[in-house]
């Protein structure tokens, strides 16, 4: 039995990636705050399962919840493979650094960062001691290697995502293990409605960003979740590469 734990799987490109997974026959963990009817029914339609576990990737004690839940749930014999998609992510605050709150920047830094490692350390751990193959993938972006005015976190975060799939892609080379990034490109989902509404003064590219929306040019989540599925099941998938969307679009 194979498994995809998908966080942000609520909507945007995590809800895709988990549609293409029950599609594919492939039973799907969401982590999320919020749930998604439609998953159940996707699951339905093919003889698949879905599961939601409620949890505020920000907060510490929520994601060891989930992490014990997925425990109980998972390592049992039939398992043979989990795909760990750490998708959830945050692009707001969007601000000049000197404005930014602290509990905003931590709740950010949280999610995009802390989350993905404790979940990947985790699942790493506990795949290698019941002898089950894992397969990461860590959503980044174009952000963590362009600076852009008023998304000093969320480029940072990014770019510390890249250099985390490096450094244990090099840990895990003699395993049967992998994990590697993924860079979405430009997507039509909530994130860009959040961006979009940024003001002119917090966000320099902002107009740029309208442009992108109001001349059909945000891509939609289903065909770039297409694109990491398919390389999430390609035999040859390079551990430690980040892979970029234009290189498949
Ligand atoms: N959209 C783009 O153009 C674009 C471009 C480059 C990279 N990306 C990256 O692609 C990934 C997916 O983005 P998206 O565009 O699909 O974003 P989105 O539509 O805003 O969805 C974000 C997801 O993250 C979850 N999330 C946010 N805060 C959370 C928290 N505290 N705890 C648990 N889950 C949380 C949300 O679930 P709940 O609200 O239910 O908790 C939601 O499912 C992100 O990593 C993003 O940085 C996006």
């Amino acid at each position: 039995m194979e498994v995809a734990i998908i966080t942000g799987a609520s909507k945007g490109l995590g809800a895709s990636v988990a549609k293409l997974f029950l599609e594919s026959g492939i039973n799907v963990v969401g982590i999320s705050r919020t749930d998604n009817a439609k998953l159940y029914q996707y699951a339905k339609e093919n003889n698949t399962n879905y599961h939601f576990i409620a949890c505020d990737l920000s907060e510490k004690a929520s994601i060891q919840r989930a992490c014990d839940r997925l425990d109980e749930m998972l390592f049992k014999e039939t398992l043979s493979q989990i795909f760990l998609i750490n998708n959830a992510g945050l692009v707001d605050p969007i601000e000049r650094a000197e404005n930014i709150d602290m509990d905003d920047l931590m709740k950010q830094v949280h999610v995009n960062t802390v989350a993905p490692m404790i979940l990947t350390n985790h699942f790493l751990k506990k795949a290698s001691e019941h002898h089950v193959r894992l397969l990461t993938a860590i959503v980044t972006s174009g952000a963590a290697e362009k600076p852009k005015y008023g998304w000093s976190v969320y480029c940072s975060t990014k770019a510390s995502m890249n250099m985390y799939t490096q450094t244990v892609a090099i840990e895990q080379a003699d395993t049967e293990h992998a994990i590697i990034a993924f860079s979405p490109g430009v997507m039509d989902t909530g994130m860009q409605e959040t961006i979009r509404s940024s003001s002119q003064g917090a966000f320099q590219d902002v107009e740029s960003f309208r442009a992108l929306k109001e001349n059909n040019e945000l891509r939609d989540a289903e065909i770039i979740g297409g694109v990491l599925v398919d390389i999430l099941m390609d035999d040859n998938m390079e551990n430690g590469k980040i892979y970029d969307i234009r290189e498949y679009i």
